[in-house]
């Protein structure tokens, strides 16, 4: 179906939109077969992944009339609005009714389920059984609607929609990168795994962000520095006036600078990444947004979470900050305790759920939070203490690349994958196992 070549990606949900969009246009064929059309579709996911680019397709697919309800007027109003657009499917049915952001209907109090609006769209719902009337709906939170709402009957089919990757990640950002006109030597590709977990319209965002910078400064094309300029803007919330500054100001071995610690515990984050899990490493920075101080390690999501080994590497990578900045200047890091709740929490889960230390300690931290505690916690903390001697052997073994990234990262800023290779070509990699 044309209608869903817009969608880029995501194949699986658009089969099963268009099989649905097959039964609403060309319903008297199932009717022969004595089957009923689903009556309701709810899509769910966070903002921007294409909830509404997606309805839109499936009710042109479906050559329906569509009637579509967006929260726009205060409670009372809406209340009406609801009715009425109700009152409109129900009497030009065959028709489509569109409740897109659902969540949002009743923003008097999004927690509370039994708000006029949702009880008014569940009998409205009701009052349309038997006619050719099919509810769709979008919601970026479904856990704020009433469970009786999203029962069979009322949404037959409940759809989660999450951010690209892979592939649908890469085939999106070339869609976008080839709608702008002049445009350099950009890697679809690079720029995906740059903007790894991030939606559908940041990755739309970010090239027109970029598009808006080149066209500032005069420049006949876009170009990859424009892209990542823009990905370190629009996402990682960095004023212009410090991309723009190059080279920082700061003594990178005076351990009394703040930015001076930023540079070594990022390389540290870094430079630990890249030995356990190599090439993963997409983005380094000393700053990160307006409101913090510290900097930033992105790291692309490999989907190897199930894996035991590249756990435990993530607990070093969380570590590796600290430890390198106990490791260059004989100090102790205080601004880890993010580092250390992300490290604390995964060897936990290792060790309390997945039995990483014994079957002895399999507990529910969700039955029995206070035995899991007072049994795991010690375990966890003497597998962390092992974790951080690994991870301070790994950079002991890499110093050539902890400083590689360091004096680079205070050359620049900021560092990309590609800068990430340059260092480590430049420099033995040494392994250490956990
Ligand atoms: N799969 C996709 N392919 C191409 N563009 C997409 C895709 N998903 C979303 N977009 C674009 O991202 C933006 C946000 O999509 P939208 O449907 O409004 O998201 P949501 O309803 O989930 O918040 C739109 O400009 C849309 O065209
Ligand atoms: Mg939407």
């Amino acid at each position: 179906m044309k209608e869903f070549d817009k969608v880029i990606g995501y194949d699986a949900i658009k089969k099963e939109l268009m099989q649905i969009g097959d039964v609403l246009k060309n319903n008297e064929s199932y009717k022969k077969l004595g089957v009923t059309a689903p009556r309701g579709l709810m899509l769910h996911g966070d903002p921007g992944v294409g909830k509404t680019l997606m309805a839109s397709a499936l009710m042109e697919a479906s050559g329906r009339k569509a009637i579509i309800c967006r929260k726009d007027k205060p409670n009372g109003d809406f209340v009406k609005a609801l009715k009425a657009a109700f009152k409109e499917a129900k009497e030009t049915a065959p028709s489509i009714i569109f409740l897109d952001d659902m969540d949002k209907f009743a923003n008097g109090d999004s927690r509370r389920r039994d708000q006029e609006e949702y009880v008014t769209v569940q009998s409205c719902i009701d009052n349309i059984k038997g006619k050719d009337v099919f509810v769709l709906a979008t919601a970026n939170d479904i856990d704020v609607l009433p469970s009786s709402l999203l029962r069979a009957g009322r949404f037959d089919r409940v759809i989660e929609v999450c951010n690209p990757r892979g592939d649908d990640a890469v085939n999106i950002m070339a869609h976008y990168i080839k709608q702008k006109k002049c445009v350099g030597e950009i890697d679809a590709a690079v720029v995906a795994r740059l903007l790894d977990g991030c939606s559908c319209a940041e990755l739309e965002t970010a090239i027109n962000e970029a598009g808006l910078l080149a066209g500032y400064e005069r420049a006949d094309v876009i170009t990859m520095d424009h892209v990542i300029k823009a990905c370190l803007h629009t996402v990682h919330d960095i004023p212009n006036d410090v991309l723009n500054r190059g080279h920082l100001d700061v003594d990178i071995y005076d351990a009394n600078e703040q930015v001076t610690r930023v540079i070594w515990h990022e390389a540290g984050h870094a430079a630990v990444a890249e030995v356990l899990d190599p090439g993963s490493v997409t983005l380094v920075s000393a700053y990160s947004g307006n409101k913090s101080s510290g900097g930033f390690t992105s790291q692309y999501n490999n989907g190897n979470n199930g894996i035991i080994e590249y756990r435990m590497a993530d607990v070093c990578i969380s570590l590796a900050g600290k430890a390198a900045l106990e490791q260059k200047f004989g100090i102790t890091d205080i601004g880890v305790s993010r580092d250390l709740e992300q490290a604390f929490r995964t060897v936990t889960m290792l060790i309390g759920g997945c039995c990483s230390g014994g079957f002895n300690l399999h507990l529910d931290r969700f039955e029995n939070p206070d035995e899991t505690e007072a049994r795991v916690d010690p375990a966890a903390a003497v597998e962390i203490e092992r974790l951080y001697r690994k991870t301070k052997e790994i950079l002991a073994k890499n110093n050539d690349l902890l400083c590689g990234i360091a004096k680079a990262l205070f050359e620049k800023s900021y560092l990309t994958a590609a800068d990430i290779e340059k260092i480590k070509s430049n420099c033995r990699v040494v392994l250490v196992s956990l």
